[in-house]
């Protein structure tokens, strides 16, 4: 399967519509059914050093990061979407887009769950160049791009009673997913520098967990 891009429902809604809030709930529980929070959860502390902050891309509902704040991860999040409620200080909110966004340099670990499928080659390239000068971990986990998670998905998004956003943009998220080593290589990860590992389960979650050697 080529990967292909195309608009996601969600991100034309307003955050408050009523649609937008079904599929944000529809989403917990897709993210509940990969097991991604506990990945993270299992992954992320590890890898975190002392006095290290980490930063969500594409934080939506602060869920990732609440859970990781809980063991003691200084995870601020970073979304077009504004804070969700009663998220509050000392956690960070940047309220930006990804492609325009200028901390990175406070950031020596960035990860992100279902947000990197959303950019096309000449995206993430960028996304890349702009993250590896500052970046020491990046922690991914996003759709696996093949035949039988599409298969997977129009049989368990019905079952699930998931609305016609989340069903449509499930379909286009595993046809901009990926597979092999094309995440870190699109980031533009030197392999001299970098040594990455990729995971992909078998409900469709493709992980990658990269750390800068030097
Ligand atoms: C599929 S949702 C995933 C949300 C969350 N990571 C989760 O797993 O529940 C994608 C999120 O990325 C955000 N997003 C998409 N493109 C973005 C961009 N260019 N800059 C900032 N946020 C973006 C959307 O607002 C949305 O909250």
């Amino acid at each position: 399967m080529q990967r292909r891009l195309e608009p996601e429902l969600l991100d034309s809604l307003p955050p408050d519509h009523p649609d937008a809030i079904r599929s944000r709930r529809d989403l917990r529980i897709v993210n509940r059914v990969m097991g991604n929070i506990r990945w993270f959860e299992s992954v992320v502390p590890s890898h975190t050093r002392s006095g290290e902050r980490v930063l969500e891309l594409g934080a939506g509902t602060g869920e990732l990061c609440r859970a990781l704040q809980s063991r003691n991860v200084a995870a601020d999040g970073l979304d077009r979407v504004p804070a969700p409620a009663g998220w509050s200080a000392p956690a960070r909110w940047h309220q930006a887009d990804i492609q325009t966004f200028t901390g990175w340099s406070d950031y020596p670990v960035v990860i992100g769950n279902l947000i990197l499928h959303h950019f096309d080659d000449a995206g993430l390239r960028a996304l890349g160049d702009a993250i590896r000068p500052h970046a020491r971990v990046l922690v991914f986990s996003e759709p696996t791009r093949r035949r039988r998670c599409q298969w997977l998905w129009a049989v368990a998004a019905p079952l699930g009673g998931t609305n016609h956003i989340t069903r449509h943009d499930g379909r286009v998220s595993i046809a901009a997913g990926f597979y092999g080593a094309e995440l870190p290589r699109t980031l533009g990860l030197d392999p001299a520098l970098w040594r990455w590992r990729i995971i992909n389960n078998w409900v469709g979650a493709y992980r990658m967990v990269a750390e800068r050697c030097t």
